[in-house]
């Protein structure tokens, strides 16, 4: 297949049918008043597992028209976010790292910035940061900025730009090979920052979106996936797995939400377990390139469910 360069993340190599979807999410982009700022249009500042930009063009005709506000309880990389950019919205998850980084370019991008100038690119160096938080009390040293920034480094120069931890929570992607990363891309950095000026950002498990959730807003949920086979399985985002219990939850938290009178979008997998547990629900089918395997074989196409209420 033909690639080209990213031009958004110029070590990314994007296929041709990727060119197409940006096109398409770039232009309704255009429409949009929030992309009229003068800081330019903001695109989601990390690469994350299970990001949603490859299924946008499928979704797309499934978003409500019309909601108040926006809720995503599992925002990763917020590429829906990132696409709808609305005005008021509510983000959580419970990856402390992650939403560190967004509440610290909200607040402190200046900050971020100057933290992000000092790293550099150099595997001796890329082992160095990432063994920071083998080290209890030389990680709470750093601020936050220097936290959000080491974030940040690690995904945009480990392999793939994965954020994987283990069972201990320490982060353990190995280094990556890229010609010449963007460590700090500052006109994306302060495009987000403007974006993010009237978003509320929380820290929190999916759970409490029923706290905020409200008639006529719109909770758009993008969880780990129930794995469709043992090898399959990719929920190390952060220390806690989320299991066949996690998913039986986000059902009746999906449940309350639909009661509350919220409109709702969920992806997951194309699986008997989760076909039956929201069979009363109207459920679509999306069909998307495996992103995230191993064995190089099995890349190809899968359906994937997008749930609604
Ligand atoms: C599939 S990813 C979301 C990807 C996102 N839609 C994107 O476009 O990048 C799932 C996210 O759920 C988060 N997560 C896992 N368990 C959670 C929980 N119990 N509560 C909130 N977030 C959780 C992970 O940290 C991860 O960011």
């Amino acid at each position: 297949m033909k690639e080209t360069q990213n031009p958004h993340n110029p070590t990314m190599k994007l296929s041709e049918t990727e060119i197409a979807i940006d096109s398409i999410l770039d232009s309704r982009r255009r429409e949009n008043k929030k992309a009229k700022t003068i800081t330019g249009i903001p695109y989601p500042f990390l690469k994350w597992a299970g990001g949603k930009r490859q299924l946008l063009s499928q979704m797309e005709k499934f978003i409500p028209k019309e909601f108040n506000r926006y809720i995503e309880p599992f925002v990763g990389g917020g590429a829906l976010f990132f696409f709808l950019l609305p005005k008021k919205a509510i983000l959580l998850d419970n990856n402390f790292e992650l939403i560190n980084c967004y509440k610290v370019i909200k607040k402190n991008v200046n900050e971020l910035v100057q933290c992000l100038k000092k790293h550099t690119y150099n595997k001796e160096y890329y082992y160095k940061i990432r063994a920071l938080d083998r080290n209890i009390e030389k990680y709470s040293m750093l601020s936050d900025s220097e936290k959000a920034a080491r974030m940040i480094f690690l995904n945009k120069t480990g392999y793939n730009g994965l954020y994987r931890v283990n069972q201990k929570g320490f982060f353990n992607v190995p280094f990556g090979k890229y010609k010449n990363p963007k460590i700090c891309d500052r006109k994306n950095l302060f495009a987000v920052h403007h974006a993010l000026q009237s978003v509320k950002i929380i820290h929190n498990s999916f759970e409490h979106c029923l706290d905020y959730a409200e008639e006529e807003d719109f909770v758009y949920l993008d969880p780990p996936y129930y794995p469709i086979s043992d090898t399959s399985l990719f929920t190390s985002y952060t220390k806690f797995n989320f299991g066949k219990d996690s998913q039986i939850k986000l059902h009746s938290v999906f449940k309350k939400l639909d009661q509350k009178g919220c409109q709702i979008l969920l992806n997951n997998s194309y699986s008997d377990f989760i076909l039956n547990l929201y069979k009363d629900f109207r459920i679509e089918i999306l069909k998307a390139k495996r992103a995230i395997n191993s064995k190089s074989n099995k890349r190809g196409e899968i359906k994937e469910v997008l749930i609604m209420n």
